[in-house]
């Protein structure tokens, strides 16, 4: 059997493939903006099913506009190994979150066409719809809908800012499919992506092997005030909705502090009205994220912090509404896949490193019905969902070449 100092990607193909996908969407910061279902996400769509379609894969879109790419294997009728992540990306997002893992599993088709190799199973590519859950929240819903972790209708309904359906959207940019979107069975799921984070780099490691993914808790909080002119209303007796959000807002940040445990609580998004200067705010919309790898401390913390947000309602007469929009539970791998991750970057000569996964990628809800493992490399200078996201081409061309033998061993297991 072929081991793995004998075959490997082309990095230079991968990097090519990484720089056309960042043309669309380019931000002036050097980033991209492919936020779902735009026409930038269309784009970049077209683009990847071009390649596909150069690759003479089965291409298949499904009702969520999830994209299959699938190449048949010697005895065709044992569950396909998978790979893939999202083309979609945050507003001032980075070139690399999402795509890698779409263009490294690309480079690995391309690798065995090339070199006339068929494995045992059938290997299948995806694109999986709105992983970031930025425009459309919540995050991941394509794979949850397709794992039987959520329903598809209700995220059809859901709404972006502007007031806009999802399933409109994917109407819109014609990638509606018509085949169900229902889970098929899969041997195996590996997803490779950035880390994200500082470890690597800060160990000095080129490839992490999540041991699986924290849980992920996502809440809409809605505060009413009472709107009036700033100059004649006095400071006593106001219901000001955005200073009933302030409080809340820190508490959420002094949570993991409190808790005493291993987690973090963010705000990211606020939306004011009627956002004027001399206008006491009087509707007020912030989320909140909170994860942990302990399921439990994430509840309690959040039981903690809602109680909070309901006694500083009542002391400023601002009525609240909350919604509980999400929440995955912590999600861990299949441990013989993650061990064969780091066995094979061993084998490889790359430096590697057993982790957790802070970020959510749709292996969590892979993990609920396949076998699952992810393959990570280093973030420059830790930093991510930004424009100035960067991880180095010598990291991608190694963690394509993981994923490349990770996926061989497993499509030729019987
Ligand atoms: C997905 O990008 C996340 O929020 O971790
Ligand atoms: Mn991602
Ligand atoms: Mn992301």
């Amino acid at each position: 059997m072929m081991g793995p100092r004998d075959l490997k990607v082309n990095g230079s193909r991968l990097r090519q493939a990484l720089e056309a996908m960042a043309g669309i969407g380019a931000t002036p910061g050097g980033g991209v903006q492919r936020l779902t279902l735009t026409d930038e996400d269309k784009r970049a769509r077209d683009l990847f099913v071009t390649w596909l379609r150069e690759l003479d894969l089965e291409i298949t879109i499904d009702e969520m506009g999830n994209i299959f790419g699938r190449r048949p294997g010697k005895n065709d009728e044992l569950a396909p190994v998978m790979s893939g992540s999202h083309i979609d990306s945050q507003p001032k997002g980075g070139r690399f979150d999402g795509i890698l893992g779409v263009m490294g599993a690309l480079e690995v088709m391309r690798t065995l066409c090339e070199n006339k190799i068929t494995t045992e199973r059938p290997i299948v590519i995806v694109d999986w719809t709105n992983e970031e859950g930025s425009r459309f929240a919540p995050a991941m819903v394509a794979s949850g809908v397709w794992a039987g972790a959520l329903d598809r209708d209700w995220v059809y309904d859901r709404r972006d800012i502007n007031g806009r359906r999802f399933e409109d959207e994917l109407e819109r940019i014609s990638y509606k499919g018509s085949v169900p979107c229902r889970k098929f069975p899969v041997h195996v799921y590996f997803e490779y992506h950035i880390e994200q984070g500082p470890i690597l780099e800060r160990e000095g490691k080129r490839i992490g092997a999540p041991k699986g993914i924290v849980c992920l808790h996502w809440y809409d909080v809605y505060l009413e005030g009472e709107a009036n002119q700033v100059g004649p209303t006095p400071m006593a007796g106001r219901h000001d909705a955005l200073c009933g959000a302030a409080e809340m807002i820190l508490k959420v940040n002094d949570l993991p502090d409190r808790m005493g445990g291993n987690m973090v609580a963010t705000v990211g998004e606020i939306q004011n009205h009627p956002n004027s200067r001399n206008i006491i705010p009087d509707n007020v919309h912030f989320t909140v994220d909170i994860r942990s790898w302990d399921d439990d401390l994430a509840l309690r913390a959040w039981e903690a912090v809602r109680r909070d947000f309901e006694s500083i309602a009542e002391r400023r007469g601002c009525p609240i509404r909350i919604e509980e929009t999400w929440r995955v539970a912590h999600s861990p791998f299949d441990e013989r896949r993650v061990q064969e991750v780091l066995a094979v970057a061993t084998e490889l000569g790359y430096p590697c490193l057993p982790m957790v996964s802070g970020a959510g990628h749709d292996a969590s809800y892979m993990n609920q019905v396949a076998s699952t493992a992810m393959i990570f490399v280093p973030s420059i200078g830790g930093r991510s969902h930004v424009e100035v996201e960067q991880t180095s081409w010598e990291d991608c061309e190694a963690g394509a070449n993981v994923l490349l033998h990770c996926m061989l061993r497993s499509a030729n297991e019987r």
